[in-house]
């Protein structure tokens, strides 16, 4: 059985954060208020009122936090850039003092012999575009698309990839569907022309990218779905649920289509939002490589009251996070080989953009995270001896950090931070990590 050791020669090492995550200084330089500033404020809406105003401080301690992952020995960094620092208000006028930080940003990451990986859209909306609408309104993919143009003028000389947006599928269900993350919206399906806009927006983005000669990379949050039986109900359950989830976000790009959506009761034009061209805008541009954030399988039953067409049930002989989420290693393996015969000849190469796991700050040493990287990592191994093509591992997260809803309940870094006074503690799945990247390298080569 192939582990990790076996990845690939050449494989690369990463890990991932975002900014609204982690960098602070809201108000700092200029930068405008996001969805998450505002919808961070609201009574009620975060666990314990938490907010990302100053967060891990990032953006005053950028290069502590290179010189950690130097010294972890990361080929690659996948980070976020606030599209509130660079355009204030979502479009218009510029911000030079935002540019100039992402800048400073990358050239301290290659100083290190890092490549960076960078986000343009995880989440952070400029509340000025939320306030005409956010990603119900078309005009939202048009202002990403120039935020696209401004950004990559500045750093595309130096940042050969590029990742449009991070998890679609997540932003538009919790932020716009249940309204559990922002900008709080609870339009159930009807929040699905915010799907539409954000594909619309990655395509359009991609077209730019790819006229500046730059690879371009989409980031799901992808998920194997279990029916719970062998019922032909649940059966027709989980095929519901993984078009929400999986082929919404993946199809469109790679295929030039949308999956049946009948099921969820949604109308194939998702409500008026996809008009002719649009699926040519988004298929078009290739995509140059998928990044997947897998970070559990999904179980799913016929429902048992009116409403949605699936139950979510859980896994219960699975061990489970201290988020409460099953740990299942093979079903990263899964999912990638599920790609491969959905996909075939239309999948291009895979990076893991995310996976880890939260653990309770008081289990020191980190074990349950050692565990977690080290049975996915051989998962991976795995699929790649199996035939799937994955090029990368960013393991979520770096440091710990803001977990959206859960505030800085949830740890998933490999690098403790002290919230209070800002000291940043490896853990020993930090040193893990570094041994592993050390021990592949020696083996591997790369
Ligand atoms: C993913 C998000 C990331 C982080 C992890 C735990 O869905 O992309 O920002 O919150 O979950």
């Amino acid at each position: 059985m192939p582990n990790r050791l076996d990845l690939p020669a050449g494989f690369r090492w990463g890990a991932a954060t975002a900014a609204y995550q982690i960098e602070g200084a809201v108000d700092e330089d200029g930068r405008g208020p996001s969805v998450w500033d505002t919808f961070s404020a609201r009574p009620g809406a975060v666990r314990d009122g938490h907010t990302g105003a100053i967060a891990c401080d990032h953006y005053h301690r950028y290069p502590e936090d290179i010189a950690l992952m130097r010294d972890l020995g990361l080929d690659g960094y996948r980070f976020s850039i606030a599209w509130p620092r660079v355009l204030p208000t979502g479009a218009g006028k510029v911000n030079e003092a935002g540019l100039a930080f992402y800048d400073r940003l990358v050239d301290a990451l290659l100083g290190a012999g890092i490549t960076p990986l960078p986000t343009l859209f995880h989440w952070d909306l400029p509340q000025a575009l939320e306030d005409a609408g956010g990603w119900l309104n078309r005009d939202t993919a048009h202002h990403f698309a120039d935020y696209t143009a401004i950004v990559t003028d500045r750093l595309g000389d130096r940042v050969p990839t590029w990742i449009t947006l991070n998890e679609p599928f997540v932003h538009t269900v919790f932020g716009y569907a249940l309204g559990t993350h922002a900008p709080g919206r609870t339009l159930m399906f009807e929040a699905l022309p915010a799907a539409h806009h954000q594909l619309l927006a990655h395509g359009l983005a991609a077209t730019v990218l790819h006229e500046r000669g730059l690879e371009v990379m989409l980031s799901n949050n992808l998920t194997p779905v279990w029916p719970a039986s062998s019922s032909p109900e649940d059966a027709a359950a989980a095929e519901a649920y993984d078009a929400l989830h999986n082929r919404l976000f993946t199809d469109p790009v790679l295929l030039g289509r949308y999956p049946d959506l009948s099921a969820l009761g949604v109308p194939d034009d998702i409500y008026g939002a996809v008009h002719p061209g649009d699926l040519d805008l988004i298929h078009t541009p290739r995509l140059d490589g998928l990044g997947v954030n897998y970070y559990n399988p999904t179980r799913i039953a016929a429902p048992t009251s009116p409403g949605l067409p699936f139950d979510l049930v859980d896994i219960p002989e699975a061990p489970h996070t201290a988020f409460g989420w099953p740990v299942v290693p093979d079903g990263l393996r899964q999912l990638l080989a599920h790609l491969g015969k959905v996909y075939g000849e239309a999948l291009p190469p895979i990076t893991i953009t995310e996976n880890g796991c939260s653990v309770d700050e008081s289990t020191t040493p980190d074990h349950p995270r050692i565990d977690f990287l080290a049975t996915h990592l051989d998962a991976l191994a795995e699929a790649i001896a199996e035939g799937a093509d994955v090029r990368g591992y960013y393991t979520w997260s770096l440091l710990d950090n803001y977990e959206w809803a859960e505030g800085y309940h949830q740890r998933f870094g490999l690098v403790h931070v002290d919230f209070e006074t800002q000291r940043r503690t490896p853990k020993a799945s930090y040193a893990w990590y570094r041994e592993l990247i050390v021990a592949h390298r020696a083996r591997r080569g790369g």
